[in-house]
């Protein structure tokens, strides 16, 4: 054979793997309303960036009749590009090829990525469109998969890895997304779940269907297995790209920095505004974020999820951030169970990453009630502190009104090594709010008052003097300065210029033992 035909060999060779399953099978994705594992792979990343590794690859199995059927590229895309210009590595999985399910082979593509992800020192994203283990290779995919988690798992918190989910995710299967430390889906065309309805149905006999059990609104506002759910799927893989503008390569890198022009020393007169006069009004702690940040804009995650706290990144005068916030508008902000959580694991992606957390704290306490006690609100609100304690990026902190009990610790307070800490001249700072103190210090005086309203009233305004105030804590250096509202952006934005090389560290230990 001459140079010239063996060209010619690879170029049909290279044509037979850009099909994948056949028209036929891509026709029957489309009329789903799914794109192709290839055109997926065009909207994630930059034009023309995508370098495909693996794409002879076919799979060993002679079993039911496998022999026969061999298919390039064995059911997933493999390979790196950019995205804004930054390299990513990425693995698309293609449903028209034997339902995209996971073979020996299709798992060491995947596998061959996370390392050279690892090695390299890049995201890793992965584009799930899967059937599970394929079934006609029995252990040997279940072997597979746990290849992959055992890299996910070390490749925690070393670069970030992300899931987009874009068709069926079941089974075991869901467990590699699920360490991953975002997952998207898609309504109407995404699903995970550990067994199925037909399963659910007779176990339990509760009657369900796949999007109403795991669904994208599902995991992202119930079980909070996602954290974004997007309408479609341009729309979801524009998404992830946004997400990348705020987070760094590695674990050894600073985030990317944005040149936007909001001015650094830009104050807001509506922040004088938005917390009402009534402390039992709620307000949208949203508006106050994008208020401060650059340009009003910020990536919430976790949007419908817990939403009594707000998570999500920005950036501040150029520097990403991690934002965390209570929410006054849901629950009136108290933290519970789903929201410690959602939290925790936000506070913990940022320290691992390098990216400052900026907490905007509105907190009346935890969430009293016997659903809260005996599902563990003991056990989860100590993820939040725990991770608050343990975080070493820069973490700057302003109470916006209450910071009430053991929430007050919690926040990032001062006494678990928050940088810098403000609050707003409305703050309130005390061991709990004036009607419940009143209630534990006063209740004889007041049960034995000829007027037991009026004595309240008096007792909660005498409170109000001496505790429902930023100025204790203030004399006692537990918050660096009293500001003035409006200019929350200049203050925050110094606070991070100045903490810029900060330095802290924790005791050498193997890992520590954060309550999961
Ligand atoms: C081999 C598979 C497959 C699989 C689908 N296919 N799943 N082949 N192994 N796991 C094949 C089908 O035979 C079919 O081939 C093609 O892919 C498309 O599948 P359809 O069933 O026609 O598609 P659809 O109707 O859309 O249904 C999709 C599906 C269904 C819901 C995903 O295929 C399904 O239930 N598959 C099995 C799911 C499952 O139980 N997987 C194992 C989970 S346990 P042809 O040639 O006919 O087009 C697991 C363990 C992980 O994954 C271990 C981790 C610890």
């Amino acid at each position: 054979m001459t140079i010239h035909e063996k060209l010619q060999r690879l170029e049909e060779m290279g044509r037979e793997a850009q099909e994948g399953g056949g028209a036929e099978r891509i026709k029957a994705q489309r009329e789903r309303g799914k794109l192709s594992a290839r055109e997926r792979l065009d909207l994630l990343l930059d034009e023309g960036s995508f370098v495909e590794l693996d794409r002879f690859v076919t799979h060993r199995s002679s079993d039911f009749g496998l022999e026969e059927k061999k298919i390039l590229g064995d059911g997933v895309i493999t390979g790196y590009g950019t995205i804004h210009g930054r390299l990513v590595f990425a693995f698309s999985q293609d449903f028209t090829v034997f339902g995209g399910s996971l073979s020996e082979t299709h798992a060491e593509k995947i596998v061959k990525l996370q390392d050279m992800a690892m090695r390299n020192g890049a995201p890793i994203i992965g584009l799930n469109d899967s059937g599970g283990a394929r079934i006609q290779e029995g252990v040997v995919s279940l072997g597979g998969y746990a290849d992959i988690f055992l890299r996910n798992t070390m490749a925690s918190g070393v670069i970030p890895q992300i899931s987009v989910i874009l068709g069926p995710c079941a089974g075991g299967a869901v467990y590699s997304p699920a360490i991953t430390d975002f997952v998207y889906m898609v309504r109407g065309t995404s699903y995970m779940f550990v067994t199925g309805p037909n399963v659910v149905k007779t176990v339990t006999h509760e009657d369900i269907d796949m999007e109403g059990l795991g669904g994208a609104d599902i995991h992202a506002s119930t079980s909070g297995v996602a954290h974004f759910a997007r309408d479609s799927e341009p729309e979801c893989l524009e998404s992830v790209r946004e997400l990348l503008q705020y987070i760094p390569q590695n674990n050894r890198e600073t985030p990317p920095s944005a040149s936007g022009i909001d001015p650094h020393d830009r104050k807001d007169e509506k922040l004088l505004e938005v917390v009402p006069d009534n402390p039992n009004q709620p307000y949208d702690m949203c508006d106050v974020i994008r208020r401060v940040v650059d340009d009003g804009e910020f990536y919430e995650v976790h949007e419908k999820f817990a939403g009594n706290i707000l998570v999500g990144f920005a950036h501040l005068g150029g520097h990403a951030v991690g934002v965390v916030a209570n929410q006054p508008a849901v629950l009136a902000g108290v933290l519970d169970i789903d929201s410690s959580d959602k939290g925790a694991r936000f506070v913990r992606f940022c320290d691992a990453f390098n990216i400052p957390l900026i907490v905007l704290e509105d907190v009346p306490g935890f969430l009293p009630g016997v659903a809260q006690e005996h599902g563990g609100i003991i056990r989860n609100g100590a993820k939040l502190l725990y991770a608050f304690a343990e975080a070493t990026v820069p973490k700057v902190t302003v109470i916006t009104r209450k910071a009430y009990g053991g929430a007050y610790d919690v926040m990032n307070s001062k006494h678990i090594r928050g940088d810098m800490n403000f609050a707003w001249p409305q703050a309130e700072i005390a061991v709990m709010g004036p009607k419940g103190a009143v209630e534990v210090l006063f209740r004889k005086e007041i049960a034995e008052a000829s007027d037991p309203e009026a004595a309240t009233e008096a007792r909660i305004e005498e409170y109000r003097e001496k505790f429902a105030h930023p100025y204790i804590a203030a004399s006692r250096g537990y918050v660096d300065d009293v500001i003035d509202p409006r200019e929350t952006r200049p203050r925050l934005i110094s606070a991070l210029d100045m903490l810029q090389n900060k330095r802290d560290e924790n005791p050498i230990k193997k890992h520590g033992n954060i309550p999961l």
